[in-house]
């Protein structure tokens, strides 16, 4: 990945794409007080992390925790503090949500439906959303446009009606190549299932590698439907 670097016309854009985001970021810090940054530590994440921590941004960064995150996640947030000496804000599941589900449904029952799925991201991701955002006045995601055909159009700046409040997703137009080559050419920390052919990281349980040539998101939920494979973060509601 680090030939990337040796593409001047993607430098470039990079370059000029950085910019942008710096003014962005800063504009929402100032416009937007307090927003904060959910924080998945997937590569785009890690882009957001470097501007916002080294440029001394005021939004608050945050992960939620879902208890069954993989053991090179938790790594990355300790590399995380090392390397910025930042100390992620870690959101958790209910317990009593949790128990309720794995005692109706069992430890992995989101195998068995796409309600169930729903159910365990809705206990483990969503409720714990609503906590992190609360008496936010904007959030910000590393979502990208082409991640996805649900995250198809997706715009820089969104009302989110859902959690009532405004959503950026400064990334929304930046290509994989670009996320990459700016995480190489600032020697930015990130995942090391991203070396072992994971594009895009949930879950242990619900993320697996995908084949060379393989959507970037087909190691997710790969046993549903592409249209279903939305955790319920990024729901739209009218
Ligand atoms: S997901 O909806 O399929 O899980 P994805 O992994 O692509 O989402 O991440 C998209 C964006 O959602 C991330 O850039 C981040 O802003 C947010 N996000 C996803 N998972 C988490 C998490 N565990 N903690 C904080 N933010 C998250
Ligand atoms: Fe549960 Fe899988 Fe959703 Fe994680 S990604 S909250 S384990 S269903």
């Amino acid at each position: 990945m680090t030939e990337l670097l040796e593409d001047p016309a993607l430098i470039n854009s990079v370059a000029a794409k950085t910019v942008e985001l710096r003014r962005l970021l800063a504009q929402v810090a100032v416009d937007f007080t307090p927003a904060a940054f959910a924080n998945s530590l997937g590569a785009e994440d890690m882009v957001l992390t470097d501007l916002i921590v080294r440029e001394d941004i005021g939004i608050e960064i945050f992960s939620l925790d879902t208890g069954r995150l993989p053991a090179e996640t938790y790594d990355l947030m300790g590399r995380l503090k090392r390397h910025y000496g930042l100390n992620l804000k870690l959101y958790y599941p209910r317990h009593r949500l949790v128990e309720n589900y794995t005692r109706e449904h069992g430890i992995n029952g989101f195998y068995d439906a796409v309600e169930l799925r729903k159910a365990c991201c809705h206990a483990r991701k969503v409720e714990p959303l609503q906590r992190a955002l609360a008496g936010k006045k904007a959030w910000i995601t590393g979502l990208r446009a082409e991640q996805a055909a649900t995250r198809a159009g997706l715009a820089v700046r969104e009302f989110d009606a859902g959690n009532g409040l405004e959503k950026f997703n400064p990334l929304a137009g930046w290509t994989k190549n670009e996320v990459w080559a700016y995480i190489h050419a600032n020697a930015v920390p990130y995942n090391k299932l991203h070396d072992q052919g994971y594009p895009s990281i949930g879950c242990a349980p619900c993320t697996r590698a995908v084949a060379a040539g393989e959507h970037v998101r087909a190691g997710r939920w790969w046993w549903e439907e592409p249209t279903s494979k939305e955790c319920g973060l990024h729901v739209k509601r009218a």
